[in-house]
């Protein structure tokens, strides 16, 4: 696990220029989900105008809200909202008309709801996939950039991950990131469309669900350190992790959405920092910040599951591709990005203690 710190991209500042000086009109769809709300908050933030959508599925109203305190009253008045399914295609054409850009990030995420329930997650992340790229290209949007996953990598056992060498899938989710991109590289050779999918590799921040079943790795342990839950590490805590900043992914979306590199195009890209750390590892990078601000939980231990199915052993992106092509340079590694995300974390358990008082 490296500790370097890292400094910003040139191209990420050159962007934020350029982007200020060509306000353009994007759809964020998932836009009250963790990684959605990010980019609509990070795009209001350069002046550009944001159509959101969600069916707040998995997303939540507060989100929103939270970027609205975020931003100043006239950026948010750049801000549309559109409650709808993409499973529909009308919702999904409505949403698309007069947009430059399409950041796809609506889905149903989790390796664990996907064995649950495969229907659900395919008719989200395949029939909504595939309604939402229809619409983009029938508009004309001058790009399409998705949410990729590093759960396309299955059964491939070589580390670093580099985007060329792919396994079997493990899980249905797998299989449906899978099929995004074959539909967007189909489309790509087809109609000509223009799009790039982003393998996202364990993304984290603020704003990421700690609540319910399916809650990631660093929201679920965050909460339970926090309110005195146990920590449960599924395996012998060697699995391991590219751990991704969310700031990070939302450089990677700006870049891709705006790249005008056509050998950049109609690719995929890992997006995260080419780090890999073990989820005992994890455990101690979290407990080691949190302890900062709540030293009662110095003396906690993990205790440890079985290994859960569909889970890939470890994980950790080649991120040359992304750094040549679109000139990302991944501004937080894990502990970084931990401490930037942790106010929010105590904040809203604060809350949460407060009301159960
Ligand atoms: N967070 C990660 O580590 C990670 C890793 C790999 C890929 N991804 C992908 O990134 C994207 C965003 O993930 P996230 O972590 O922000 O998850 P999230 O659950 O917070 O956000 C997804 C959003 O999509 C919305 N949504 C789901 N189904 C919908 C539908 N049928 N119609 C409209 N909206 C719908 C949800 O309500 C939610 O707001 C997803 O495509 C996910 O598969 C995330």
């Amino acid at each position: 696990m490296a500790s370097l710190s890292l400094s910003p991209s040139p191209a990420i500042a050159a962007l934020g220029r350029r982007l200020a000086e060509q306000p353009a009109r994007w759809l964020v769809t998932g836009s009250a989900g963790f990684i959605g709300s990010h980019l609509v908050e990070s795009l209001l933030g350069l002046g550009q105008t944001v159509v959101g959508l969600d069916n707040f599925a998995t997303g939540h109203r507060s989100n929103l809200d939270e970027v609205r305190s975020l931003v100043t009253p006239e950026q948010w008045l750049r801000h549309s909202f559109i409650e709808a399914d993409i499973r529909d295609p009308d919702a999904c054409r409505e949403a698309c008309r007069g947009i430059d850009f399409v950041l796809h990030q609506a889905a149903l995420g989790s390796v664990p709801r996907s064995l649950a329930n495969p229907l659900a997650t395919n008719a989200a992340n395949v029939d909504g996939f595939l309604n939402i790229l229809v619409a983009a290209r029938d508009a004309g949007v001058k790009r399409f950039v998705y949410a990729a996953s590093s759960s396309t990598y299955g059964d491939h056992e070589a580390l670093p991950k580099v985007e060329e060498r792919i396994g079997r899938p493990l899980s249905p989710y797998a299989v449906t990131k899978l099929v995004n991109e074959l539909y967007a590289e189909v489309f790509g050779r087809c109609y000509g469309f223009a799009s790039i999918g982003l393998r996202y590799f364990n993304v984290f921040g603020a704003r990421q669900d700690p609540e319910g079943a399916y809650a990631a790795v660093i929201p679920r342990w965050t909460r339970a350190m926090l309110t005195g839950g146990p920590v449960t590490i599924y395996g012998d805590g060697q699995t391991s992790r590219d751990f991704c900043f969310v700031d990070n992914a939302v450089q990677a979306n700006l870049l891709a959405a705006t790249t005008d590199d056509p050998a950049a195009v109609n690719q995929v890209y890992n997006v995260a920092v080419d780090d890999r750390t073990s989820l005992n590892q994890l455990f101690e990078v979290l407990r080691d910040a949190l302890t900062e601000l709540r030293p009662e939980v110095r003396h906690l231990r993990p205790i440890y599951g079985d290994f859960r199915p569909g889970d890939v052993r470890h994980s950790q992106a080649d991120i040359g591709k992304a750094r040549r092509l679109l000139g990302y340079f991944p501004s937080h590694r894990l502990a970084e990005g931990v401490r930037a995300a942790m106010p929010w974390y105590l904040s809203r358990f604060a809350v949460a203690e407060e009301v159960c008082r």
